[in-house]
């Protein structure tokens, strides 16, 4: 078995570690990234943008381009289907923003989304998405800025396009290609396919990033044994638990990793969990970034989601998670955090769960009037989308 990666090289970025927090829509915003980059090390991409939002200067595209002052590399992820507008957004994101790494949403599954042909949609376009990459790495690579690219399997599994985009991301110079093991049409639903993953690194020769279904480092190690992917995207199995960047920064710190994460599974270890003390502590933090980046007022309000997982499986009453779920204020939080018992033991029944969206498959993808009939797509117009949110 070859050593595990102990760093992820895209292009002229290097990261001390294989491990890159996944864009996530709502969640992934300044403060959260700088929370997780608090834990370990990692790569911390920011919520997805649109090309067309940036291009034309839209103020809810510029408010969440929005970085930490520590964040020591700017990375974005980009949503965008016009290689023009694509191009022009990667010239201002590395121009104006400074920023050092852009990726390419080639996977988002919603409906609203793939109805116009973009997210998971496009890559059925091959010619189309050539076009794209061309575009896009030809603006950033002016400023030696990596261009990468994510991806799902496909549409369905009678239309898998993991393989071509793979080979498409090597001829068109993309650093690097992220594939979630799953179809748009199962969305969020049953297991990643992590052969698939295995299948593309074994494809092409630029590095592949595993994502799907990481829920603990120990998953994250197997993956990468699994299928020889250069590094991992972590979504959902953050959520509620930033310190999973700790735990993944330890088990890719190699020669001891695989035996020191055997540890953390095992009876031994269990300091490492942390108790409702220490998540408490993190709740604060997280309530404290969020208000610094977005006023007091708002930053409460965006911390409202992440109760629920916070606290998935410690002891709190009803009222206590409701009454968190409404906080308003630091000082109210503060009271309702008080409550909260400091000794209470992480909850072991949960590692290793489930988080975050599952759901079920799509009844059908939703695509374009004709979209199937041509896989080609070179120069096919998709209007780009300014206001495009959803992301995932
Ligand atoms: C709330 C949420 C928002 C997401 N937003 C995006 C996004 O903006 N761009 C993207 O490429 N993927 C997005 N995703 C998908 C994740 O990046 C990731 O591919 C997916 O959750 C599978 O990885 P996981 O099993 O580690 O969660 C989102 C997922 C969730 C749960």
């Amino acid at each position: 078995m070859s050593a595990l990666p102990t760093e992820l090289v895209l292009g002229s970025v290097r990261v001390d570690t294989p491990v890159v927090l996944a864009p996530m829509a709502g969640i992934t915003n300044a403060a959260y990234r700088r929370l997780c980059a608090e834990q370990g090390a990692g790569l911390y991409v920011c919520e997805m943008i649109t090309s067309r939002g940036l291009v034309e200067g839209d103020e809810t595209t510029k408010k969440m381009l929005v970085f930490d002052e520590l964040e020591s590399i700017r990375s974005v992820q980009l949503y965008g289907t016009d290689p023009v507008y694509v191009g022009k957004a990667v010239e201002i994101l590395c121009g104006e923003y400074g920023v050092a790494h852009v990726d390419l949403n080639f996977g988002c599954p919603v409906p609203k989304v793939t109805r116009k042909g973009g997210g998971g949609a496009l890559p059925w376009k091959r010619g189309l998405l050539a076009e794209i990459l061309i575009s896009a790495v030809a603006a950033a690579s002016a400023y030696d800025v990596p261009v990468t690219m994510k991806t799902r399997k496909g549409l369905d599994d009678d239309h898998l396009t993991y393989l071509d985009a793979g080979r498409i991301a090597q001829e068109t110079g993309t650093a690097a290609i992220a594939l979630h093991g799953r179809t748009v049409e199962q969305a969020y639903s049953g297991q990643a396919d992590w052969d698939a993953i295995g299948e593309l690194v074994a494809a092409v020769d630029i590095p592949v990033l595993g994502n799907g279904d990481i829920w603990e480092a120990s998953d994250a190690v197997r993956m990468v044994e699994q299928t020889g992917a250069a590094g991992v995207v972590v979504g959902r199995g953050c959520l509620g638990r930033p310190w999973l960047f700790r735990d993944l920064a330890a088990a890719f710190a190699t020669p001891g990793g695989r035996s020191r994460l055997g540890s953390i599974q095992g009876a031994e270890s269990r300091p490492v969990l942390p108790n409702l003390g220490e998540v408490r502590t993190m709740m604060r933090r997280h309530a404290e970034l969020l208000s610094e980046h977005m006023g007091e007022e708002r930053g409460c309000k965006e911390f409202r989601k992440h109760v629920t997982w916070y606290l998935k499986g410690f002891p709190a009453g009803g009222e206590l998670r409701r009454a968190l779920a409404l906080v308003d204020s630091l000082a109210t939080l503060d009271r309702l955090l008080d409550e909260l018992d400091p000794e209470a033991p992480f909850p072991v029944g949960e590692l290793g769960a489930p988080r975050g969206r599952q759901g079920s498959p799509r009844k059908r993808v939703v695509l374009p009037e004709g979209w199937l009939d041509d896989a080609d797509g070179s120069g096919w117009h998709v209007q780009e989308d300014a206001h495009e949110v959803t992301g995932g």
